[in-house]
């Protein structure tokens, strides 16, 4: 049996939802993570600083005992949300960061942004005060094939956006093609990258081929699998540029499995095994910590948590891990689709 002990991580790209799905979903996260940046996409949207730290502080009340996680709040960024509150939710240290979602682009992003020259002032503000701006980088024009709509936002929106801004500081969230990666790595300081779990795991056919498995349906949708690679190679070229982002984003398996099922995957769970599993196969167990621990709070200007958490390789490949049951219904977790021989030890 092999141990690896790695700084505690990070998760800078969650949906934890609220009430009882989050009381079910919380503590994957809480169990692992020292800090999550907590996706705002609930219904309604938390678009104001005051609704940010009442969700922060339903988080906090629906921990389990002896974990200690901090939730960092993102606000939801609308064409009427005013450079003042951005100021004040920041300087108040309520606000973490700000996300920018393009209308319509995945789940509950209707009162996000239609036109960015309305909220530009917001985002010079941001730019002088140091507050990352995060993107969900897909165009939403129905003429772009879905394959392409992270590739054309870069060269329509986030391209001119950082050359007319280039003080703003923006991470590119949850990355799936070989183009954001190429545009993250050449870009300064300013800009960063998530990666998810899946995107490094699964290319496009886990979702279409041998049967439609909507548990594989996620936004932005997993791309062929030229474009896992160029996501694995940034990852395993060790650059501060990229760091974890799970996007673990649990929907009630009904809401999946229908004729119109939700977008999202729920890899919370675990996010650590799979990784290990995959760092392992590139013989880059070395390069992991950095990865989920290390350059995500360097490019949000935080200390690397003090503490450290143990995974251990087992002799045998670990059961596939059970749906999480909420009072509403069932979860189901990512499945990787490879033998996976680590876990989290108990005590961490
Ligand atoms: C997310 C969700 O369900 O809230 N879904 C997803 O497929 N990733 C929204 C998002 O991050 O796009
Ligand atoms: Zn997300």
């Amino acid at each position: 049996m092999q141990q690896l002990t790695i700084r505690r991580p990070d998760d800078w790209h969650l949906h934890l939802r609220d009430e009882v799905v989050m009381q079910a979903v919380l503590p994957h996260s809480s169990s692992w993570c020292g800090r999550a940046i907590i996706m705002p996409n609930l219904v309604p949207p938390v678009t104001t600083p005051e609704m940010a730290d009442k969700y922060r502080q339903r988080i906090l009340a629906a921990l389990p005992e002896g974990h200690n996680f901090t939730p960092l709040m993102v606000l939801y960024l609308t064409e009427a949300t005013t450079p003042a509150e951005v100021r004040k939710g920041a300087s108040d240290g309520i606000v973490t960061a700000v996300k920018l979602y393009p209308a319509g682009a995945t789940t509950n992003s209707d009162s996000g942004v239609r036109d960015i020259e309305k909220v530009m002032p917001v985002l010079e503000e941001m730019a002088e005060i140091g507050l990352p701006l995060l993107v969900h980088g897909e165009v939403t024009d129905s003429d772009i094939d879905i394959f392409d709509r992270e590739a054309v936002f870069i060269e329509r929106v986030l391209a001119p956006l950082r050359k007319r801004l280039p003080e703003l500081r923006i991470v590119f969230e949850h990355i799936t093609t070989r183009q954001a990666a190429e545009f993250v790595l050449a870009g300064d300081d300013n800009l960063g990258a998530t990666i998810t779990p899946h995107h490094l795991l699964i290319n496009r056919n886990a979702i279409l081929a041998g049967g439609i498995k909507p548990h594989y349906y996620c936004l932005p949708v997993a791309k062929r699998e030229s474009h896992r690679l160029a996501l694995l190679e940034a990852v395993l070229a060790d650059t501060k540029k990229v760091f974890l982002g799970t996007d673990s984003a649990p929907h009630l398996d009904p809401a999946k499995l229908q004729p119109c099922g939700c977008a999202g995957i729920f890899n919370a769970p675990n996010t650590l095994a799979c990784l290990a599993q995959l760092f392992e196969a590139h013989d880059a167990l070395d390069r992991l910590e950095n990865f989920t621990s290390v350059y995500g709070p360097e490019f949000y200007r935080l200390p690397v948590n003090s503490d450290t958490i143990t995974l251990i390789r087992h002799d045998t490949a670990q059961p596939a891990i059970a749906p999480v049951v909420t009072e509403e219904g069932p979860v189901t977790v990512f499945d990787p689709q490879i033998e996976i021989f680590w876990s989290i030890a108990d005590n961490c």
